[in-house]
């Protein structure tokens, strides 16, 4: 996974956010730094917003929102986040996946849930994006060691399990992107297996930062970053917000996931983010936050630490990677 290009436009060429972003004020009350002790739990106080992610309106709603503190971190730039992507199911350059990805088809979409489930359900996209949206400005640390500030709308994936009712002995929860082959790169020339699969414990999905993200910056998923639906583990390694998802299932066992069963000793199935784990490659004690020159300190669990850490009490870090 690891390439070196970075892609680092400048201020001047990078405008567009600016319309959404406006006031100093929203990024005070939007950004969700797990860092600061003041804002833990802060989600809470990010109420619905406007339902259809098309519409940038609910950014004046955002800007309103009660004020929590911030921790210096500011959001990355539109052009940045949509042009610096992993999307290898169309290509494994980072800088070309906005041009290849237009190719993806993201209607009629439907995300079938099922598995151990009461009530297994098909949802059509547009069902999905009728549940109440929610602002969530994020970190996101990739694995290769660098890292953005995302804006992205959404809700939480504890309110699509409730509606499907999760049955006593599920345990986890397996992801699956979309691979339709006409359009899509081979397992072979991307060098993992497609569909892409991801999965975590049923804990995990639940957990109230957990994302199914429909947009950012108040428009709909642009289709690089996975259209018209993700998932978004904020102190995860990239890899596991997995994108384009269209089949989601209960299960009583630890579900494959791509990256693990490419290279299973680089990619466990937590990848909880961890300055103190190395990949066996390089350190992930730093990273480099896209849009800056110097490497800043990684933070345990992405800075959600405070947030998360409980549910890994009492395991072994280093062996659960
Ligand atoms: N999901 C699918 N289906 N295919 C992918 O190649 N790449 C993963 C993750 N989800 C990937 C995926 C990786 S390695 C990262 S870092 C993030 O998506 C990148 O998300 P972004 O392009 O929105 O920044």
């Amino acid at each position: 996974m690891a390439t070196s290009k970075a892609n680092n436009p400048k201020d001047s060429e990078v405008t567009p956010e600016e319309l959404f972003l406006g006031r100093r004020n929203f990024i005070r009350a939007g950004l969700f730094a797990g860092s600061v002790a003041a804002t833990s739990l802060a989600y809470k106080y990010f109420g619905p917003r406007s339902a259809n992610p098309e519409t940038a309106s609910g950014a004046a709603d955002v800007a309103s929102q009660t004020a929590v503190a911030a921790s210096g971190d500011q959001p990355n730039t539109f052009e940045e986040i949509t042009n610096y992507n992993n999307f290898y199911e169309f290509t494994t350059d980072k800088l070309a996946v906005a041009e290849e990805a237009k190719a993806l088809v993201t209607r009629p979409w439907t995300v079938e849930v099922g598995g151990l489930v009461q009530r297994p359900k098909t949802f059509d996209i547009d069902e999905l994006l009728r549940f109440p949206q929610e602002e969530r400005i994020y970190r996101f640390r990739c694995v290769e060691a660098w890292s953005m500030v995302i804006p992205w709308m959404g809700f939480p994936l504890a309110a699509l399990l409730a509606q499907v009712e999760p049955l006593g002995t599920a345990k986890y929860v397996a992801f699956e992107s979309l691979y339709d082959k006409s359009y899509m790169q081979t397992s072979w020339s991307a060098g993992i297996d497609f569909p892409y699969v991801e999965g975590l414990r049923l804990d995990e999905a639940m957990h109230p930062l957990t994302l199914l993200a429909t947009g950012l910056y108040g428009k709909q998923m642009p289709n690089q970053n996975g259209a018209p639906i993700r998932l978004v583990v904020p102190w995860k390694y990239g890899f596991k917000s997995i994108k384009s998802v269209v089949r989601i299932t209960l299960t009583d066992s630890e579900p494959p996931t791509t990256w693990n069963i490419a290279a299973p000793r680089e990619y466990g199935f937590y990848s909880n983010v961890n300055p103190n784990v190395n990949h066996p490659r390089w350190s992930q004690a730093k990273e480099r936050r896209i849009g800056e020159f110097s490497m800043r300190p990684t933070l345990m669990f992405n800075g959600y630490e405070q947030e998360v850490a409980s549910m890994y009490a009492g395991m072994d870090l280093r062996k659960n990677f």
